[in-house]
């Protein structure tokens, strides 16, 4: 009988946590950093379709400005794992462009960089952002080259995020633990990574 309800009782759990996985999306999970932080102003190093950026837009009230950077270009995009895919050929990347932008349009609290990740952070000053969310290039040395070249960006006590910290995406893990630590790493719901600056 104990075994049975010690069963039951497990059984619930993991129904929970499947559930709490899937109603809460990426973008909550950023959205409840942002506010926890109580950041002003956020930047995404790839922003695609704009799921997470949208849901930040929607839920962050306390954000000033919110700038998307994105190349938008397939030659770039063959850097992420899933390449040659429906879902990032050119065509795709272009149309979710445009969509994105015209999402914007009436929201001036946003800005929206066509460009690659090195050239548009030229245009950040250092120690000027609050939060910054990496999700372009998965690959090993271009999570490391993001992270040098974005967390200079960042203010004292303001952080760095990124996503797809699994097994999937290795190079993220390997670059992640070697430039930021295990130690001063947190890892959050949908494999999302968290450090703060120091
Ligand atoms: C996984 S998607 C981003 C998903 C988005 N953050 C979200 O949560 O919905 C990765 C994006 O990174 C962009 N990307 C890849 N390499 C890049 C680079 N070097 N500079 C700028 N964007 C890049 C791709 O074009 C693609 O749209």
């Amino acid at each position: 009988m104990i075994r049975k309800i010690f069963f039951i009782k497990l059984l619930k759990k993991l129904y929970e946590k499947l559930l709490q996985f899937i109603l809460v999306t990426r973008g909550d999970i950023v959205a409840n950093i942002i506010n926890k932080e109580k950041s002003e102003n956020y930047i995404e190093i790839g922003v695609y379709k704009g799921d997470t950026f949208l849901n930040v837009l929607e839920n962050c009230p306390r954000l000033r400005e919110l700038s998307g950077v994105d190349s938008y270009d397939a030659k770039n995009y063959n850097n992420y794992q899933r390449d040659n895919t429906e879902q990032f050929n050119q065509k795709t990347l272009d149309e979710a462009y445009y969509e994105l932008k015209y999402k914007l349009k009436y929201e001036p609290s946003t800005k929206l960089y066509k460009s690659d990740s090195l050239k548009a952070s030229k245009l950040i000053r250092n120690n000027s952002v609050d939060i910054i969310f990496i999700d372009a290039s998965h690959k090993y040395e271009d999570v490391k080259k993001d992270i040098k070249i974005w967390l200079p960006k960042i203010k004292k006590g303001g952080v760095l995020i990124g996503h797809d910290y699994c097994i999937v995406h290795f190079g993220v893990i390997l670059a992640v633990n070697e430039l930021l630590g295990i130690n001063n790493t947190q890892i959050l719901p949908h494999d999302i990574w968290y450090y703060k600056k120091k």
